[in-house]
């Protein structure tokens, strides 16, 4: 630092003095304005510049102002609404709103924790301030108490009886014949193969029918047509019963149609 030599004694004097105060070297009384000892309730005071001010104490007893003078209030800075405290302490409480809960009211409550659904086989679905119950069949209502007919007189088909089962739903006493859920379907009484011989099943209503192939008779065509029931075969001729036709075994000295020969019958 080089000072001019048109500068005085005096000059250099002041203006050192003045760098020095800047500098912080030389604290006059003046300057420290904590001295008046202006925070209150044990709280730390701190120079600044040439002002002051006061750190309040975070406990045992929370004070907060311009000089600690006041009780904190820790609503002030509570992120809710509805909030009550102690002045001088840190905690708060927060009055949340019906459906949220938590120190700050930003949880949402599980109005499903208390099992509002009846029956063991409802399912509970919360909401925001609420919740909805999914029923089974058969029950119904807010919270499944309710027994819902769900009988009607379409429900069951074909003749169907309906029955209202609760916690289920329905069930269907089903006509002679039919089956399913709702008696939908006829059942297919040709599945148990009842025709014989190669016969045709028909499917009716809880019954069946069976169309023969030639040479065969009967409900199940499981009889065999004897064709030799009207004595076909002359003169002492002996008859042999085949299917759907005969042969006569003509006795010694005759012939006929030929030995063991067919008289087609159909086909
Ligand atoms: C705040 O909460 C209290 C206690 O739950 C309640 O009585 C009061 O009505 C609430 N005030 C408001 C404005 O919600
Ligand atoms: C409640 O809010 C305060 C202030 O915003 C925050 O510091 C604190 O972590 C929050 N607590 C919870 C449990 O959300
Ligand atoms: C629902 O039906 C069940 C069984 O039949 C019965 O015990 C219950 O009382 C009924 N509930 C209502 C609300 O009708
Ligand atoms: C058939 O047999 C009977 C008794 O065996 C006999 O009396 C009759 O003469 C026979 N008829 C012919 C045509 O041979």
């Amino acid at each position: 630092m080089e000072f001019g030599r048109v500068w005085s004694r005096h000059q250099r004097t002041l203006l050192i003095t003045m760098m020095m105060f800047k500098m912080g070297l030389l604290c006059t009384a003046a300057a420290d304005t904590c001295l008046s000892s202006p925070c209150n309730n044990g709280a730390t005071c701190v120079d600044h510049l040439e002002d002051y001010a006061c750190l309040c104490p975070k406990g045992p007893v929370w004070y907060t102002g311009a000089y600690c003078d006041d009780l904190y209030d820790p609503c002030s800075l509570a992120p809710c609404t509805n909030c009550t405290s102690q002045p001088g302490t840190s905690a708060y409480t927060c009055h949340c709103p019906d459906g949220l809960t938590g120190l700050n009211c930003t949880e949402d409550v599980d109005e499903c924790q208390s099992n509002p659904c009846e029956g063991a086989r409802s399912n509970c679905v919360n909401g925001e301030n609420s919740y909805s119950c999914l029923c089974p069949l058969g029950s119904g209502g807010e919270d499944c108490q309710g027994n819902v007919t769900t009988c009607s007189e379409e429900t069951c088909q074909n003749g169907g009886t309906c029955m209202d089962i609760p916690d289920f739903g329905h069930r269907c006493q089903c006509a002679a014949g039919y089956h399913g859920m709702d008696c939908e379907e006829n059942v297919d009484e040709c599945s148990s193969e009842p025709c014989h011989n190669g016969a045709i099943c028909k499917d009716r209503v809880d019954a069946y029918q069976c169309f023969c192939v030639p040479g065969f008779q009967g409900y199940h065509c499981d009889l065999d047509i004897n064709e030799c029931a009207s004595q076909p075969c002359q003169n002492n001729g002996t008859c042999l019963d085949q299917v759907d036709h005969y042969g006569c075994d003509c006795a010694p000295g005759f012939k006929g149609e030929a030995l063991l020969s067919y008289i087609w019958l159909g086909f």
